[in-house]
């Protein structure tokens, strides 16, 4: 070893002392936090005075350093503790400092952070989901920009079928799909019925939730925007009196008291027979009353068997299976449910409203 390095570790124990000495005593001093950051980086920064000390340790011999890094350990810990409690000090110190000479009233209540629930279009969605998984449905789900294939053709609607009129549409300029004509804003759940015939097959039974758009003037009861809910099942000797089993007990689950559904002529062109079907109202049952317009029915969705041009078109051999269809608005289902009387609150985003539910 050099004879130099001999004094390196008396030395820099030393420094050792000195330091953890005069930082201490510093400390004693500081007033502020500001100050006691000053100090800390003064002492302890990077390129700090403990730093220049350790810079020594690789020249001390193998037998040494151990020590030496122990010892500089010791009083790095010693010092950060002291700086940490110091610090404490004086924060606790500008708090009272601030409160002190007011009145503070511990009494008032805190500031809450207000919690979101879920809208309530997605909580009838979850609802209706439930009952009709309950009752061994699928639930799917399809593109809201459809082709005009699957939101009409698809569905026995041809380009100059008087049905289109039904229906205005949005359409998307440019984007032309290669072989499925136009692209839409699908206008109802439908498409997803081809969809999943051709995807899934027979036997079938799902629903689809689903936003959908049409080109409305908007009012009360109109929106550009809206929820339907699709459903399909396909079997063997199917036929409309499961459709009607379906739905009473689907709409009595859903109430939570027993509802009773009938049947009248309709016309879509994906079935035949087409059906509307109506259930009893649930505000007069059945007496007659301002929300069934003293019918003691109130309309609720389109339905039928599904027309063998639609299965046809989703793969389904029509010889063996057959089914029925159906489509509700969710919308409309709960704006009935909890009495609101204009469907543009429910896309708005006005929070007073959406907090009542
Ligand atoms: N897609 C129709 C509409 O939006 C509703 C509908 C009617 C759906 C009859 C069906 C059905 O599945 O069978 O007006």
């Amino acid at each position: 070893m050099p004879l130099k390095n001999l004094y390196i570790k008396p030395r820099m124990k030393n420094e050792l002392q000195q330091l953890e000495s005069s930082a201490l005593k510093a400390l004693k001093e500081v007033k502020t936090l500001d100050e006691l950051k000053d100090l800390e980086v003064k002492f302890l920064g990077r390129k700090g005075e403990l730093t220049g000390i350790l810079r020594g340790l690789k020249d001390l011999s193998p037998a040494e350093k151990p020590e030496m890094g122990a010892l500089s350990n010791t009083v790095k810990k010693k010092l950060e503790a002291a700086f940490a409690s110091k610090q404490q000090k004086l924060e606790n110190d500008s708090l009272e400092q601030q409160l002190s000479g007011q009145f503070f009233d511990t009494t008032i209540p805190g500031k809450s952070r207000p919690i979101g629930h879920i809208h309530p279009l997605s909580q009838i969605q979850e609802e209706v989901e439930r009952i009709f998984s309950q009752m061994g449905f699928s639930i799917a789900d399809g593109p809201e920009i459809e082709s005009e294939y699957y939101n009409f053709e698809g569905l026995n609607i041809p380009a100059d079928h008087p049905a289109r009129d039904m229906q205005d549409t949005f359409f998307i300029e440019g984007k032309d799909h290669k072989d499925h004509g136009r692209m839409v804003l699908r206008t109802h759940t439908s498409p997803v019925q081809v969809r999943s015939m051709e995807k899934y097959g027979a036997p079938l039974r799902l629903i689809v939730p689903g936003r959908v758009f049409r080109n409305e003037a908007t009012d009360a009861s109109h929106d550009h925007t809206f929820d339907q809910v699709e459903g399909i099942l396909i079997d063997e000797n199917i036929s409309i009196a499961h459709l009607k089993g379906v739905m009473k007990e689907f709409l009595t689950r859903l109430f939570g008291k027993e509802v009773n559904v009938r049947f009248r002529p309709g016309y879509f062109p994906f079935v035949e027979p087409g059906l509307e079907l109506d259930f009893s109202c649930l505000i007069c049952e059945g007496k007659g009353c301002r929300v069934c317009k003293k019918t003691g029915w109130v309309e609720f969705m389109g339905s039928g068997m599904i027309h063998e041009n639609v299965l046809k078109a989703g793969g389904v051999d029509h010889k063996k299976y057959q089914g029925w269809a159906f489509g509700f608005g969710l919308t409309r289902l709960v704006m009935m449910r909890y009495g609101i009387d204009d469907i543009r609150h429910l896309t708005n985003g006005d929070l007073r409203f959406n907090h009542q539910f």
